[in-house]
C-alpha cells in the first residue's frame, strides 16, 4: 500500500518547540505515517497540521489513535451528537454562548487539576477572526533545562497542588459571567497533586509541570514559601525564547503535548468577529 509518508513535509516553527506538517490528511493517515508523526510530535511538542477538512467524527477518530478520549468535567459545551468534541466559541445563539467563550485565558496545561491529566489536546480551527485569537505555547522542557543546578536540586521530590477553583488562587479573578452563580465553584473537583518536575513517558525528558492558572501551592510547604518559590519559577518560565505563537488559519489542526508545555489563549478578538474551535482531549498517564 502506498504510504503518505513520502508526501509529508515538516518544518520547525520556533527554536524551542513546534513543527508545521503539510501534505497529509489525518483522517486517512496510515500506520507508518502516524508513527512518524507521533515521533515528530513528541520531539517538537506542538504540531500544526495544515489544511485539514475534518468532521467532528473524523477528529474524534484521529484523537483516539493517541489513546483514550478524556471528556471535559463540565458537559455544557460538548457537542450533542459527538460529546468527545467540545466547542470553544464566542458566537451566541438566542443570547447564549454556543461554546466556551473564554477558555485558556491564563497559562495552563489542560486538566492538570485532576489525578490523571490530559496527555494531548487536538484543536481544529473552524472559524478564525480577522483580528486577535492567537494561541501561545511555552516549552516546559526548555524552562526546566535552563534552571540552575541549585534550583533543579531544590525542586527534586516537590509536589505541586493543582486546583480548578479560581477562588483558591490568589493570582486570578473570577470571570464576570460566573459572578452570579454561586454553584459554579461547587462543581470544582478535589485538588490534585503532581510532581513539579515530570518525566515524559515517551522521550524521558524532564519538564516543569505547573501553571499560574492551576498550581496554587506546594504540598507540605507553607503558603508564603510556596508562593515565593512559584513566583520565582513563573518569572523564569515567562521567557519569549521558550515560546511559539500561532496565528490561526481555518483548517489548521493543532496538537499539543500537555506533559511538557503550557499554553495561553491570547484573546483580543473584537466584538462582532467570530472564532470557533473544535477541541478533543486524550487522557495521559498519572504524572511521574
Ligand atoms: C484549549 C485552550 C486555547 C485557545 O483548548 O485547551 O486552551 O486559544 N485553547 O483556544
Ligand atoms: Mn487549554
Amino acid at each position: 500500500m502506498a504510504t503518505m509518508l513520502n508526501q509529508m513535509a515538516v518544518r520547525p516553527l520556533s527554536d524551542a518547540l513546534g513543527a508545521e506538517v503539510s501534505g497529509i490528511d489525518v483522517s486517512k493517515i496510515d500506520d507508518p505515517t502516524f508513527r512518524e508523526l507521533r515521533d515528530i510530535f513528541h520531539d517538537r511538542l506542538v504540531l500544526v497540521v495544515k489544511d485539514q477538512d475534518l468532521s467532528p467524527a473524523d477528529q474524534t477518530a484521529f484523537a483516539r489513535r493517541f489513546g483514550e478520549i478524556q471528556y471535559h468535567i463540565s458537559p455544557e459545551y460538548l457537542m450533542k451528537d459527538q460529546p468527545e468534541v467540545m466547542i470553544l466559541s464566542n458566537e451566541k445563539e438566542d443570547g447564549k454562548f454556543i461554546g466556551l467563550p473564554d477558555g485558556g485565558s491564563e497559562w495552563h496545561s489542560d486538566h492538570s487539576y485532576v489525578d490523571q491529566p490530559t496527555g494531548y489536546t487536538v484543536l481544529h480551527a473552524i472559524k478564525v477572526p480577522r483580528d486577535g485569537g492567537d494561541t501561545e505555547w511555552t516549552s516546559m522542557v526548555r524552562a526546566y533545562d535552563s534552571l540552575s543546578d541549585d534550583m533543579k536540586r531544590r525542586l527534586g521530590g516537590l509536589i505541586g497542588t493543582h486546583s480548578f477553583n479560581r477562588l483558591k488562587n490568589s493570582r486570578l479573578t473570577v470571570p464576570v459571567r460566573h459572578g452570579n452563580d454561586p454553584d459554579y465553584y461547587k462543581r470544582s473537583p478535589p485538588d490534585s497533586y503532581h510532581p513539579v518536575v515530570r518525566t515524559h513517558p515517551a522521550t524521558g525528558r524532564k519538564a516543569l509541570y505547573m501553571s499560574p492558572r492551576f498550581t496554587i501551592g506546594i504540598k507540605d510547604m507553607d503558603d508564603v514559601a510556596a508562593r515565593s518559590l512559584l513566583d520565582e519559577l513563573f518569572a523564569h518560565i515567562n521567557n519569549r525564547a521558550f515560546v511559539y505563537r500561532h496565528r490561526w488559519t481555518v483548517g489548521d489542526l493543532l496538537l499539543w503535548d500537555n506533559r511538557a508545555t503550557i499554553h495561553l489563549a491570547c484573546g483580543g478578538v473584537p466584538e462582532g468577529q467570530h472564532r470557533r474551535m473544535h477541541r478533543t482531549t486524550v487522557l495521559g498517564e498519572i504524572p511521574f
